[in-house]
C-alpha cells in the first residue's frame, strides 16, 4: 500500500527536469501499490527552501501539475547534489486529498518533509503531546505527527545529526512504517528507515562497487524518552540530549571509490521502481536507519539483535526492465495473463526434471525430513494466495498423508488458533509483504512451528522471516489483480507434494500422471489463451448484469472462488464462487432464467455430482455457461454456451479452468471502463492489517 521513491544525486550533475522526471517515473512504476494521490518534495529553484507539490488522483495528475510549473521549478537549471522524495498514496487515515497526500511536513517552512508507508498506531497519543507543545496540524494523517515530532526533537537537540533525529523519532513510533525524509536543515542528505513496511536503497556508481556489504553501525539507546500516556493522559516529557556510543570508524560506511565520487542513490518500496537505473540494492531490515551524507551511505541500528548479521548485503537483482513494461498489451493484467505459459515454466525451471521424473526444491530440501515428521501442515494466506492453498489442499492431503489446514491469515489470528512446535506452516504471498500473513507468520514462529514461505518477491519480509521456502519465480506482477502468481503458487505447492511423496511406491503411477500434466501445461495454457476472443464475446453478454455465480466442486472449487474474486475486484459486479454441493442448501434460490451462472464440470471424480448440480440449475430455467473438457459433448448438451479447455490430470485442471475466468473478468472490466490495473479502493501490496 502506498509507494515510496526518493532520488539523491551526489556530484552527479542533473537538470532539475531530469530529477523531476526520475521522481515521477519512479512513482509511475509504483502506482500499482496505491493510487489516490501523489506528491513530491524537491529543493526550491533557489536551493534555499524545499518545494512540495501534491495532487489528488493518479501520478499523471501530479506530472501535469509539475509540467505546468516549468518556469517556477527552473527545469533547465542543473544541480550537482540534490535530494527529492516522492510518494503515491492509498489512503488509510484521512480521505484522499491534497492535504492528506504525502510528503507531509513539520511546519510551514517545510523544515522536515517525509513520505510514509504503513500506519502509526500511537499517533493519537503523539498528536496530543505535540498539540500541547504548540504544534498545529494541517492534515488528518497519522504521518504528519512524524514530521512534527522530528521538528520537536530537533528543537530540543539542535546539534544532533539528521540520522540521530530520525533514530530518536522512530523510537517513539508504534505500528508499521517505511519512511524517507528530506530536510532543508540538512541539504544533500536523505535518511530512510523502516519497520514492518518494505524499503530498499539502490546504488548507482560509474565504476564497479568497491564492496558487497555495508557494515552496520550500532549506537546505544538515545536518551530520548517521550512518555505518551495511552488514551490521552497527560504526556510527561523527559527529553535530554542524545548521547551516542562512539560509532564504528567510517570505513564501515559505503563510500564511492576515491576516483569516483559521483554516486546516485534511490530509495524505493520495491525494486521495480529502481531497476531502470541500477540493479544493485540493499533491502533494509526493520529498524535500520540508512543515511546518506556527503555521498556516503551508512546504515545504523540502535541496538543489535543477537541473530542479526553485522552487515547488509548489496544484492544484484535479476529483474529485467521489459518485465515491468506493458509492451504491446493494453494493461499489465492482460500481459500477465498471457505470460502464463512462460511463467509456469519458470516456476518449474531447474526444479522439475522430466527425464528422471524427479523434483528438487532447493529452498526446502534440507527441511523435508523434518516436514515429513510433522503433525500437520497449515497453509495460511489471503485473497488469491489463499485460493491457491484451497486449490492444492486435496492433492497435498493425498500425497503427504498429513492433515492439511487451509487458513485465511486474518481469521487465523482472530481465532488465536492453537499452533504447536511440530506444525509446519506455509505462508503463501505474492508480495511477501501482506500484513495479515506476516502477522500470522510471526504468531506461528513464536510458537515454535517450522515456517515455510512461498512468495514471488525476493527479499520480501515473508522470505526473510521464514525458515525455508520456495520462490515461485513468476516474474514481477504489477496488475493489482493476481493472475500469473496464482498459477505459479499452485504449481509450487504441487511440486512440494511431489517432493513429499517421492519414495511412496503406491503413488508412483499418480506421480507419473502429474509429471505428464506438468510437462504439458505450457502448451495447454497456450491453447486455453486462444479462447480470448470467445471470452470477449461472452463478456459482451454479461457485462451489464449485476451478478454472476460461478459453481463447481472438488478440485475446481478454488477456481470458482478465484474467478469470483477476479470479477468482483475488477468489475465491481457482485460475484460468488459457490461449492456445487451446497447448491441445494441455499444458493439454488438465486437461480432463475435471468441469473448468469458459470459452471465448471470436468471429467474428474466429482463429475457425476457436478452433472447433478448442472441439472438442478437447468431445471430452474438457469442458462449455465459451461467450462468443460474439450470434446465432452454429453456435458455440453446442457449448456447455453461452452468454453472448452484441454484435459489434464484432475489435480492440475484448476490451472486451466481459472484462465477463462481471468480473461472474462478482464474483458468485463474493459467493457465497463474500469481501471483494470488499479481497481478502485485496492492496492497491490496490503501492508496494513
Ligand atoms: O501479496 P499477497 O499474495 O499476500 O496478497 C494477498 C491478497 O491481497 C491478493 O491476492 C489479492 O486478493 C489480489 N488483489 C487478488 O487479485
Amino acid at each position: 500500500m502506498c509507494g515510496i521513491f526518493a532520488y539523491l544525486n551526489h556530484l552527479t550533475p542533473k537538470t532539475r527536469k531530469e530529477v523531476l522526471d526520475f521522481l515521477v517515473n519512479g512513482l509511475k512504476r509504483l502506482e500499482y501499490r496505491g493510487y489516490d494521490s501523489a506528491g513530491i518534495a524537491v529543493d526550491s529553484a533557489d536551493g534555499r527552501n524545499v518545494s512540495i507539490i501534491k495532487k489528488n488522483g493518479k501520478v499523471q495528475a501530479l506530472q501535469d501539475e509539475i509540467y505546468s510549473r516549468e518556469a517556477d521549478l527552473a527545469f533547465e537549471a542543473t544541480a550537482d547534489c540534490h535530494v527529492g522524495i516522492a510518494h503515491t498514496r492509498w489512503a488509510t487515515h484521512g480521505t484522499p486529498s491534497e492535504r492528506n497526500a504525502h510528503p507531509q511536513r513539520s511546519d510551514e517552512d517545510n523544515t522536515f518533509c517525509l513520505v510514509h508507508n504503513g500506519i502509526i498506531t500511537n499517533y493519537k497519543d503523539i498528536k496530543l503531546f505535540l498539540t500541547k507543545k504548540g504544534h498545529t496540524f494541517e492534515s488528518e494523517t497519522d504521518t504528519e505527527i512524524i514530521a512534527k515530532l522530528m521538528m520537536h526533537i530537533y528543537k530540543k537537540n539542535p546539534n544532533d545529526t539528521f540520522q540521530e533525529i530520525v533514530e530518536q523519532c522512530i523510537q517513539q513510533l508504534e505500528g508499521a512504517f517505511a519512511l524517507c525524509i528530506k530536510s532543508k536543515l540538512f541539504p544533500g542528505e536523505c535518511v530512510a528507515t523502516r519497520r514492518g513496511s518494505p524499503l530498499l536503497v539502490a546504488i548507482k556508481t560509474k565504476t564497479r562497487l568497491a564492496t558487497d556489504h555495508i557494515p552496520i553501525l550500532y549506537g546505544k539507546d538515545l536518551v530520548t524518552s517521550l512518555d505518551f500516556r495511552p488514551h490521552g493522559g497527560t504526556a510527561a516529557e523527559t527529553l535530554t540530549a542524545a548521547s551516542l556510543m562512539p560509532r564504528t570508524p567510517s570505513t564501515a560506511e559505503f563510500q564511492p571509490m576515491e576516483e569516483d565520487k559521483q554516486v546516485e542513490y534511490f530509495f524505493a518500496s520495491d525494486a521495480s521502481a529502481v531497476i531502470e537505473h541500477t540493479n544493485r540494492v540493499i533491502f533494509l531490515e526493520d529498524d535500520d536507519v540508512a543515511a546518506v551524507k556527503d555521498g556516503t551511505l551508512s546504515i545504523h541500528r540502535i541496538r543489535r539483535n543477537m541473530d542479526d548479521p553485522h552487515a547488509r548485503e548489496i544484492t544484484t537483482i535479476k529483474m529485467e526492465i521489459q518485465q515491468i513494461m506493458k509492451g504491446n498489451y493494453s494493461f499489465f493484467m492482460q500481459k500477465e495473463i498471457f505470460e502464463q505459459p512462460e511463467s509456469v515454466v519458470n516456476t518449474m525451471r531447474g526444479r522439475v526434471n522430466f527425464d528422471t521424473q524427479s523434483i528438487v526444491l532447493g529452498g526446502i530440501k534440507e527441511y523435508i525430513p523434518e516436514i515429513k515428521r510433522c503433525r500437520r501442515l497449515m497453509l495460511i494466506a489471503c485473497g488469491t494466495s489463499y485460493h491457491s492453498a484451497v486449490a492444492t489442499r486435496q492433492l497435498l492431503e493425498e500425497l503427504t498423508e498429513l492433515p492439511v489446514m487451509v487458513e485465511l491469515a486474518s481469521d487465523f489470528l482472530d481465532r488465536n488458533t492453537p499452533v504447536f512446535r511440530d506444525d509446519v506452516c506455509f505462508f503463501i504471498s505474492q508480495s511477501g509483504e501482506t500484513a495479515d500473513t506476516l502477522m500470522a507468520l510471526r504468531y506461528c514462529k513464536n510458537r515454535g512451528a517450522l515456517i515455510v514461505g512461498v512468495t514471488n518477491t525476493v527479499g520480501s519480509s515473508i522470505c526473510r522471516e521464514s525458515h525455508c521456502g520456495v520462490h515461485i519465480n513468476a516474474g514481477p506482477e504489477i496488475g493489482v489483480a493476481s493472475t500469473k502468481a496464482y498459477t505459479s503458487q499452485f504449481i509450487s505447492l504441487v511440486m512440494f507434494g511431489m517432493v513429499m511423496s517421492e519414495d511412496r511406491i503406491s503413488l508412483q503411477q499418480r506421480r507419473r500422471d502429474i509429471m505428464k500434466g506438468l510437462q504439458q501445461l505450457e502448451e495447454q495454457i497456450k491453447e486455453v489463451l486462444k479462447l480470448d476472443s470467445k471470452v470477449q464475446e461472452l463478456a459482451k453478454d454479461l457485462y451489464q448484469n449485476k451478478s454472476l455465480l460461478i459453481m463447481g466442486r472438488g478440485y475446481n472449487f478454488a477456481t470458482c472462488m478465484e474467478g469470483a474474486l477476479k470479477v468482483k475486484e475488477l468489475t465491481y459486479m457482485h460475484s460468488e464462487g459457490i461449492m456445487a454441493g451446497e447448491l441445494k442448501h441455499g444458493p439454488l434460490a438465486l437461480v432463475d432464467e435471468t441469473m448468469p451462472v458459470i459452471m465448471i464440470v470436468m471429467r474428474d471424480p466429482v463429475y457425476t455430482k457436478c452433472m447433478n448440480a448442472l441439472q438442478q440449475v437447468t431445471a430452474r430455467q438457469g442458462q449455465p455457461i459451461l467450462i468443460c473438457e474439450k470434446g465432452d459433448k454429453d456435458t455440453q448438451e446442457f449448456a447455453s454456451r461452452v468454453l472448452e479447455v484441454p484435459h489434464t490430470v484432475d489435480c492440475l485442471q484448476g490451472i486451466l479452468t481459472v484462465i477463462p475466468l481471468q480473461l472474462l473478468s478482464y474483458h468485463i472490466a474493459v467493457l465497463k471502463g474500469c481501471n483494470v490495473d488499479c481497481p478502485r479502493n485496492l492496492a497491490k501490496s496490503v501492508t496494513v492489517e
